[in-house]
């Protein structure tokens, strides 16, 4: 569904650290992209749906073993009363180091919709059931195990957020950088045109644009190919695709 041009892109963040992302939804471009009405975020404390005393939401596992679990009662309220709070029901996205790799292409289609619900775990992971009976999508921002959901709702939040239309100012920025095309980004120079004896390649300064773009170019496509001759992969794959389809 393509987001609503008048709506701001609604977050709906779950967890039990909310105080960890207001420094960060003020800074930058989250702090931007909210002033400027894109977009707004809701923090819920997950703790504050638990029945316990004390507000626990965490228990030992089943079967034994090391760590806490977050328990089902606390996230199936929590994600009720949050998904019930507006319209429409939006994509609930479960951090976790056992979801779908998150790339640029997630990034772009989420900044499209117009509600996504981040859901941060915490402890050993969640109880099973929490999988089954919502409607998770699992999202992992790489392969290492972060202490929580939280680090990681930021990154999806944050990749997300610039590319809301509207919140960078240049548009064109977007769509230049590491990934759009599926490249690394060239390398970058402001002024000093030279410091402390190294040099802006004369290409840059020559006022040439043409000239400019076919090096900026190249240079993307060797450091791709150095840094990571993957993605080179997938792209070449995604051309085949695409070439098929129109034959
Ligand atoms: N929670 C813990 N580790 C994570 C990861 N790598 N990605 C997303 N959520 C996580």
């Amino acid at each position: 569904m393509s987001a609503d041009e008048n709506r701001p892109l609604r977050f709906d963040v779950l967890t039990l650290f909310p105080e960890v992302f207001e420094p960060f939804l003020r800074a930058s471009m989250p702090g931007i992209a909210r002033q400027k009405g894109l977009v707004s975020y809701h923090l819920h404390d997950i703790r504050e749906y638990s029945l316990e005393k004390h507000h626990k939401v965490d228990d030992r596992p089943y079967g034994g073993g090391p760590g806490m679990v977050l328990r089902c009662g606390p996230v199936f309220r929590c994600y009720e009363a949050v998904r019930a709070m507006a319209e429409p029901a939006g994509r609930l996205i479960m951090l976790t180091p056992q979801g779908k790799r998150f790339n640029q292409d997630m990034a772009r289609d989420l900044s499209r919709s117009q509600r996504a619900l981040l859901l941060c775990g915490h402890y050993e992971g969640f109880d099973e059931r929490i999988r089954q009976g919502l409607p998770v999508e699992e999202v992992s921002v790489g392969d290492y195990v972060l202490s929580g959901g939280e680090a990681a709702a930021m990154v999806v939040l944050d990749a997300t957020v610039r590319l809301v239309p509207g919140v960078l100012g240049h548009e064109d920025a977007t769509s230049l950088d590491s990934f759009a095309e599926g490249l690394l980004e060239h390398p970058q120079y402001t002024r000093p045109p030279e410091f402390r004896g190294m040099s802006v390649p004369e290409v840059l300064l020559s006022g040439d644009h043409a000239r400019i773009q076919q090096w900026r170019r190249r240079l993307a496509e060797e450091r791709t190919r150095a840094r990571r001759a993957d993605l080179l992969q997938h792209e070449s794959e995604e051309t085949e695709t695409s070439d098929e389809q129109t034959e």
